[in-house]
């Protein structure tokens, strides 16, 4: 069907079936019926560690695929609430078809814990579109340098797998940080193809165990100053912060590309700032001192739950209005104190007295 008669047909199907969307009422037949959605089914569920699962999901038709690095944005209700969260997939880049998820679960995470507990074939997720500019040229480097720690292993995963399927002839340096051994999905499959393909040279390294390894230079130096060398990185924020350490001293900053799948909300409140003021909380009613850290962060100290995604300013869940008062989104330093605005609660910290909608 032409594009404008597809519309044309939405419209009134939409406007018939109102005040919901019509996916709303498809969904009662089979979720997995989609007009407008994307939704995927779970086909498969494997425990490859005691902290993760790997779900192998089958999309609906506007599933269109995702380059190597990129994220998506996975919906789950739990207890009658949707929850969205993130994920990179795993799976070597497709344009359409199955994608595979890793899910580390977090010792206090609400929906990771979910999906390590309670995934099982069958289970239909929303989900978002492929997004996010972690990833690879199209005109590829002579030499990629992919390292990861924990469940940062996803998104360069993808990116090796998706080197290996096409042919790439350059050189592979693939090193991950775990904790142990034990701790590693797709271990099995990384030493194979460190065995076997002649340009991937897999580096696995053990943070607990009792010689217990973190990244120092030597472990990437005879690989990350080639020519034409690239970096990518993705784990949590002591390895992101030692290795951009390692590319700054050795003049390498310029080919580290970097993902972070949390933000470190630790560095926001400056010890040489004042922090002064009450931030209240007009919908719950409630008034607390500001604390210096993010309203998302200072909401839930109050005992509040605001909804949120990615804590990291890429979502919008978690937006609401700041009546009155100043905020500093702690991404960019900008203050900003026009009355009546939209802003990220997960990203942006008081500044003296703040009245939100939360
Ligand atoms: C781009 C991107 C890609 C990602 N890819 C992957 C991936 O491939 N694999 C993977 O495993 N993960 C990935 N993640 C991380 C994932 O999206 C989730 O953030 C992670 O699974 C934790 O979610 P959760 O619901 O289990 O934890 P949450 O329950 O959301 O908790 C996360 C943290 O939020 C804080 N918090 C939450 N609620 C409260 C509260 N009421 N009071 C105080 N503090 C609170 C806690 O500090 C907690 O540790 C990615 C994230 C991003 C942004
Ligand atoms: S939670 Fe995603 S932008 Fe704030």
């Amino acid at each position: 069907m032409p594009n404008t008669l597809a519309r044309l047909v939405e419209t009134i199907v939409e406007a018939t079936a109102s005040p919901y969307p019509v996916d709303r009422y498809l969904e009662l037949i089979d979720p997995m019926l989609t007009w407008r959605d994307t939704r995927a089914k779970v086909v498969d569920v494997r425990r490859q560690t005691d902290r993760s699962v790997t779900l192998t999901l089958q999309p609906t038709r506007q599933w269109t695929g995702h380059r190597p690095g990129q994220y998506v944005e996975v919906s789950i209700v739990i207890n009658g609430v949707r929850q969205r969260r993130h994920f990179s997939p795993a799976n070597a880049a497709t344009r359409s078809g199955e994608l595979e998820l890793t899910v580390t679960a977090h010792s206090d995470g609400f929906v990771s814990r979910h999906l390590r507990e309670n995934a099982r074939p069958g289970m239909v997720l929303g989900l978002g579109r492929a997004e996010g500019d972690f990833t690879l040229p199209t005109e590829l480097p002579d030499h990629v340098v992919l390292i990861s720690g924990g469940s940062g292993i996803t998104p360069v995963l993808s990116m090796m797998r998706t080197l290996v399927a096409e042919g790439y002839r350059g050189g592979i340096t693939f090193v991950h940080y775990a904790r142990t051994p034990d701790d590693v999905p797709y271990r099995a499959e990384l030493e194979a193809l460190g065995r076997t393909v002649d340009n991937v040279d897999v580096r696995l390294h053990y943070t607990r165990t009792a010689t217990g390894e973190h990244f120092t230079g030597a472990h990437i130096a005879d690989v990350a100053g080639i020519d034409g060398a690239q970096l990518y990185l993705c784990g949590p924020s002591s390895l992101m912060a030692a290795v951009r350490e390692y590319a700054d001293a050795a003049g390498l900053a310029d080919r580290l590309h970097t993902e972070a799948f949390s933000l470190d909300t630790s560095v926001v409140v400056d010890p040489d700032e004042p922090i002064t003021g009450d931030v209240t909380y007009s919908a719950a009613d409630v008034t607390a001192p500001n604390d210096g850290r993010t309203l998302l962060e200072q909401a839930e100290a109050a005992g509040l739950t605001p909804e949120y995604g990615c804590r990291m300013g890429i979502c919008f869940s978690c937006t609401k209005v700041r009546t009155s008062g100043c905020t500093r989104n702690i991404l960019t330093g900008e203050l900003d104190s026009e009355p009546d605005q939209h802003i990220q609660i997960c990203i942006n910290a008081p500044v003296g007295d703040v009245e939100i909608e939360v």
